[in-house]
């Protein structure tokens, strides 16, 4: 389903529906979803997705094969008339045809990652980590409205804080508004999944974790 940008998706104020940082009013973009329960947990508050569009890397194939409650949340999120959309590369997602002339209020990646290849503190991993969040931050960049932010939700302990992602968005032009303590208890059906080798569909302790906002300057 096309998203039609010309219209309000809360035509009426008190209809307005709000999850933590994300409205009903807003045009969200979900980049790197796992099992789509984020974006499950945001269309059943929202009481309708008509203002989302909720993609993955993986392929459809790969997600029913990773993620056994995958295809609940994309049911749902179909019924509630979410685009959703698969094999969606977040460093080059602007160049996309269906995305690449869309604007957002806000993008989110919540805990992008590149995979465990090796140690999370091996300096070669912590850069193929930095360049999907660097390469997301560059694309999300020229997708946004004119209020918009990019929202990536990170772990911020060490060796996660080597990742240094105020630095990454400051290079690519962005700068920080806030950085929100993050509670996965904040979003009801919630399950942040590991994405990645024989243990894709695990859960992960984040501890120490908040949403990192930005915007253009
Ligand atoms: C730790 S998992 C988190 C998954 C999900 N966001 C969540 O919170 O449950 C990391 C995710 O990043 C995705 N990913 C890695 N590189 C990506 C890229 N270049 N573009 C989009 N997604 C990517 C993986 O497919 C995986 O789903």
């Amino acid at each position: 389903m096309e998203l039609d940008f010309s219209q309000n998706y809360s035509t009426n104020k008190e209809e307005e529906r709000w999850i933590k940082h994300y409205s009903s009013s807003q045009k969200i973009l979900l980049v790197g979803e796992g099992d789509f329960s984020f974006a499950a947990c945001l269309a059943t508050a929202f009481g309708s997705a008509l203002n989302m569009v909720a993609t993955s890397l993986d392929s459809q194939e790969s997600l029913m094969m990773k993620y056994p409650t995958a295809s609940d949340n994309l049911k749902q999120l179909q019924d509630l008339g979410c685009t959703i959309l698969h094999e969606i590369d977040g460093t080059t997602m602007s160049l996309h045809p269906r995305l690449g002339f869309q604007l957002f209020d806000r993008i989110v990646f919540n805990f992008p990652h590149a995979g465990f290849t090796l140690s999370e503190h091996s300096s070669i991993q912590i850069m193929l980590h930095q360049d999907v969040v660097k390469g997301f931050l560059s694309s999300a960049s020229g997708m946004l409205t004119d209020n918009g932010e990019v929202h990536v939700t990170h772990k911020t302990a060490h060796p996660f804080n080597l990742w240094e992602i105020d630095k990454l968005a400051e290079e690519v032009g962005l700068c920080l508004v806030e950085e929100a303590w993050f509670s996965r208890y904040d979003y009801p059906g919630y399950v942040n999944k590991r994405g990645d080798g024989h243990r894709s569909n695990d859960t992960f302790p984040v501890g120490a974790c908040t949403t990192f906002k930005f915007a253009k300057p």
